[in-house]
């Protein structure tokens, strides 16, 4: 008797826990609206065991259909959305189907569709958190590096010019695996294309930061290392690129040069990097056509080669309405691989959504999952005009901070606050971040500071709050997804290292150093 009284007074302990009821652990929302006054969600048939039994059934049916796919690629398109963590998936996911006026968390990004998914371990040799130029090098050359390098082995440290000259320490990316297969290969980004993530493709530098020559005479060196816009235009494989999309005409353009929207070049050694580029194609008597706007590329011819600069520096955020110009991620990928597919023996194409990353590092949740959705609609395009011959893999270089928070009710504004408040009764966000420049100064009497009426202003530029003060919001350390379609998929199931993802892709298409698919046949 008495050791059941004992049992249940620890039972009433827990029960009568502070937070209206529920266990310690997981309060119920502490909203001020009855949870039973609010609509019931719109998702009819969720109530019936029926219902969950034949999603599952579908999709068991799906997966058992494309348990492995041994043909091998002759085209491999790599979508890397910069900072697209999984938090950043989710949330993403629930705002497009809150778009489409349903409760949004059931929807569906294009990935889900991927039969081979795994994880990436995304640390770097020196660094315990990536950043795009040590992932860059990790996912497009198949070799770990050091932070702020790009296409060097870890012999490098940032900074070092002398020994990011010696040819020993340089490491070739797969589009040089390609073009050396008589492939084709391209980049389309919605950065400056000689930003970190896609420099990747073409450069080798002991600094991110040098992507014209002015960086590279601030840093002391002059002489020593080509910039990566000058490495883009007149090095390998910089010089083979089929199609180059995105924006960065600062740094091809003189100092003393006024581009096609009235922004000076950042250049100082008076080269006009678009002049040589069009030079370079002639004298190897191939057209080349460039692009500075939205009509231009879609007007544009299919045939030879392609440079498209939109913007000075990084392409708009999608929702600013100066973005109406600019070509869109999707429509700049589907004139990549028009162009490119005219290769009868495949391609490489590298797409990288840049802009998730900017607006998780300035805490602009609306432009951060809007632009995780730009990228979804240029991964469902991809995947609608290509075929089986096609390896589309989809992965991010690291995590962000940004958390996806509280016991919100379903169908909640996924950029909006959560049902529940804090211990003073002030309401939180249900996305907000472990840090950057969203963070507020608690009040006088030490509480958190309320946010509802900020967010009723419904502005794209609204920051999420953060918890930690700082200028630009940190990359996080977790793992990334990577998803993958069409020949061998099946192989990027599993947790590994970031930089086996080339060495993945190279074995699907049968191209680059290591094993090949094509010798795997019986
Ligand atoms: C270009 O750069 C040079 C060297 O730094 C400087 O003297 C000159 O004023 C700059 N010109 C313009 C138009 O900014
Ligand atoms: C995919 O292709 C179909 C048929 O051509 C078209 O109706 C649909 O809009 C396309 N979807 C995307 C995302 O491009
Ligand atoms: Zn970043």
């Amino acid at each position: 008797m008495r050791f059941l009284g004992f049992v249940l007074l620890l039972a009433a302990a827990v029960y009568s826990a502070p937070n209206n009821g529920g266990d310690r652990y997981h309060h119920r929302a502490q909203s001020t609206l009855s949870r039973n006054s609010l609509p019931l969600p719109k998702n009819s048939g969720e109530n019936t065991a029926a219902f969950w039994y034949h999603e599952a059934q579908e999709s068991l049916k799906q997966r058992l259909q494309n348990f492995q796919n041994i043909k091998t690629a002759k085209n491999v398109i790599m979508f890397l959305g910069d900072g697209l963590s999984i938090p950043t998936l989710g949330a993403a996911r629930t705002l497009l189907g809150q778009r489409q006026g349903r409760t949004g968390e059931e929807s569906k990004l294009a990935v889900e569709s991927f039969p081979g998914v795994g994880l990436s371990k995304t640390y770097c040799v020196d660094a315990q958190i990536a950043d795009s130029a040590c992932s860059a090098t990790a996912y497009l050359t198949g070799v770990k590096a050091n932070i702020g390098t790009i296409g060097v082995t870890s012999d490098v440290l940032r900074d070092n010019c002398a020994a990011a000259t010696n040819p020993d320490y340089m490491v070739d990316s797969i589009a040089v695996w390609a073009l050396a297969d008589g492939r084709d290969a391209g980049l389309v980004t919605t950065t400056r294309v000689t930003h970190a993530s896609p420099s990747g493709v073409y450069a080798h530098t002991a600094d991110r930061e040098w992507e014209s020559d002015a960086d590279v005479i601030e840093a002391g060196c002059e002489g020593g290392q080509w910039d990566i816009a000058r490495q883009l235009v007149h090095g390998f494989p910089g010089n083979q690129l089929k199609v180059i999309l995105g924006g960065g005409r600062q740094e091809f353009l003189p100092n003393t040069t006024i581009d096609e929207e009235g922004k000076h070049g950042h250049r100082l050694d008076g080269r006009n990097l678009i002049e040589d580029w069009h030079l370079d194609k002639t004298q190897k008597n191939q057209k080349s056509t460039y692009v500075w706007n939205r009509e231009q590329l879609l007007t544009a011819s299919e045939d030879g080669y392609l440079l498209g600069l939109f913007e000075d520096t990084h392409m708009r955020y999608h929702l600013e309405p100066e973005s109406a110009d600019e070509p869109s991620l999707a429509e700049m990928t589907e004139a990549a691989i028009n162009r490119l597919s005219q290769n009868p023996d495949g391609y490489f194409l590298f797409v990288e959504g840049g802009r998730i990353d900017h607006g998780h590092h300035a805490n602009y949740i609306h432009l951060a999952l809007d632009e995780t959705l730009e990228f979804n609609k240029a991964i469902a395009l991809a995947a609608n005009i290509t075929g089986d011959d096609t390896l589309i893999v989809v992965t991010a270089d690291h995590a962000h901070v940004m958390a996806y928070s509280g016991y919100s009710q379903r169908g909640n504004d996924i950029l909006g606050l959560s049902d529940d408040v804090d211990d003073d009764e002030v309401p939180y966000l249900t996305l907000s971040y472990t840090n950057g420049p969203g963070y507020r100064d608690h009040t006088d009497n030490g509480i958190r500071v309320d946010v509802s009426e900020e967010l009723d202003k419904k502005s794209i530029w609204f920051r999420a709050t953060a918890e930690v003060p700082l200028e630009s919001e940190t990359h996080g350390g977790d793992d990334v997804a990577v998803f993958a379609r069409g020949p061998q998929h099946h192989v990027f199931t599993g947790v590994y290292e970031q930089s086996q993802l080339p060495h993945l892709m190279a074995y699907a298409a049968c191209i680059g150093p290591g094993r090949h698919a094509c010798d795997d046949v019986d």
